[in-house]
C-alpha cells in the first residue's frame, strides 16, 4: 500500500506518514547509519523528512543532504527557523543556511519552531520574501496554541499558513478539546510530534494488550491511532532500520472499536481545555 496522503490548504497533497530527524546528527560516527535509516524510510514511501535548524546546530540538515542526495524530486522537505532568528530579513538569512547545509535549492514546508518575540508580521514577510525567490514552497508554524492562531490570522498575510506541527500522541491529547477541531475546519493539518513520546509510552500495559491483539507493536498501535485520524500527519524518528520498517508497517493495522475503547480508557481525552503542552 502507498502511504496515504492528507491535503494542504493550498491544495498539495503530503504522507501522512513521514520521518523526524531530532538528535539525528549530533555525534559524528552515527550519521552514515542515520542518513541510511532515513533511506530506508524514502524506499518504503516515507517521503516527508521534517528536521530544523535547531537540531544538533544545523547536524541534523546536513544528515538530511545525505539521505536526500541524488533523489530531492522524491521528498516533502520541512525545516524550521529558530523563533530567535525570525526576524524578517533573519528569516530569509536562516533558510538560506539551512538550503547550503541540505545542498538543495528548495524546502517544501518552512516552519516558525516557536513563538519567539519577533512579530508575526515580519516573519510571514520572510515567509513571502522567500517563496517569491522559489527558496520555499509553503510555510507553517509549531507550537502554537489556539490564541496564538488568532493572532497570526490577523497579520497580512498570515491566512496562508499551511500546518501547524504539535506535540501529540497517546498520553497528550489536549489539543482535542477545541484546538485540533478548529484547526481541521480551518483545513489546516496538525503535524504530530514525538508520536511515540520519544518512547517513553511503550511500557505501557494497556497500550502493550491492545498491541498484542492485533500481532503489533504498542508504537505501531500508537502511530495507527494517530494515522486513523482526519487531517492528522505522524512523524517518529527512527535511526533503528526495524524501527523505521515497524512505523511504515503501523500504516497496515486497523484499530477496532473495542481497542479504541480501551485506548480511550488508559489514555482519556481532555474534559476541558489545557495549556498546550511542547517538549
Ligand atoms: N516542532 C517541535 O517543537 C518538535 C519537537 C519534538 C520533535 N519534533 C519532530 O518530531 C519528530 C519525532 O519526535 P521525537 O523524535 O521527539 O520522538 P518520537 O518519534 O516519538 O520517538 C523517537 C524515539 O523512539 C524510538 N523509536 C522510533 N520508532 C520506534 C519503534 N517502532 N519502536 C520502538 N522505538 C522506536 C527512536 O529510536 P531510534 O532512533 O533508535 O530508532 C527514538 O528513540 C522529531 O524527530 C522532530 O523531527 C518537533
Amino acid at each position: 500500500m502507498s502511504v496515504p496522503t492528507t491535503a494542504l490548504p493550498a491544495g498539495e497533497a503530503i504522507s501522512i506518514l513521514g520521518q523526524g530527524t531530532w538528535y539525528m546528527g549530533e555525534d559524528d560516527r552515527e550519521r552514515a547509519r542515520e542518513s541510511d535509516a532515513l533511506r530506508l524510510g524514502l524506499d518504503l514511501g516515507m517521503t516527508l523528512i521534517d528536521t530544523a535548524e535547531m537540531y544538533a546546530d544545523g547536524g541534523a540538515e546536513e544528515v538530511v543532504a545525505d539521505a536526500i542526495e541524488g533523489r530531492r524530486d522524491e521528498v516533502f522537505l520541512v525545516s524550521k527557523v529558530l523563533p530567535s532568528n525570525a526576524s524578517r530579513q533573519g528569516t530569509i538569512e536562516a533558510c538560506e543556511r539551512s538550503l547550503r547545509r541540505m545542498r538543495t535549492d528548495r524546502i517544501d514546508l518552512y516552519l516558525l519552531h516557536w513563538r519567539g518575540s519577533h512579530p508575526f508580521a515580519e516573519t510571514v514577510e520572510g515567509f513571502e520574501a522567500l517563496m517569491r525567490d522559489g527558496k520555499i514552497r509553503h510555510w507553517g508554524v509549531s507550537n502554537l496554541d489556539l490564541a496564538a492562531m488568532k493572532d497570526l490570522m490577523k497579520v497580512p498575510g498570515g491566512g496562508a499558513v499551511q500546518a501547524n506541527q504539535l506535540l501529540y500522541n497517546l498520553t497528550r491529547r489536549g489539543i482535542e478539546f477545541a484546538f485540533k477541531p478548529w484547526c481541521l475546519r480551518q483545513g489546516i493539518p496538525i503535524m504530530a510530534y514525538s508520536p511515540i513520546e520519544r518512547g517513553r509510552m511503550l511500557r505501557d500495559a494497556r497500550l502493550r494488550a491492545v498491541a498484542e491483539r492485533h500481532g503489533a507493536t504498542p508504537a505501531q498501535v500508537a502511530l495507527a491511532w494517530l494515522l486513523r485520524q482526519k487531517g492528522v500527519i505522524a512523524i517518529p524518528k527512527a535511526s533503528n532500520p526495524a524501527h523505521v520498517r515497524e512505523n511504515r508497517a503501523a500504516l497496515d493495522l486497523r484499530l477496532d472499536e473495542h481497542d479504541l475503547a480501551t485506548l480511550d480508557s488508559a489514555f482519556p481525552p481532555p474534559r476541558m481545555p489545557r495549556p498546550l503542552e511542547m517538549l
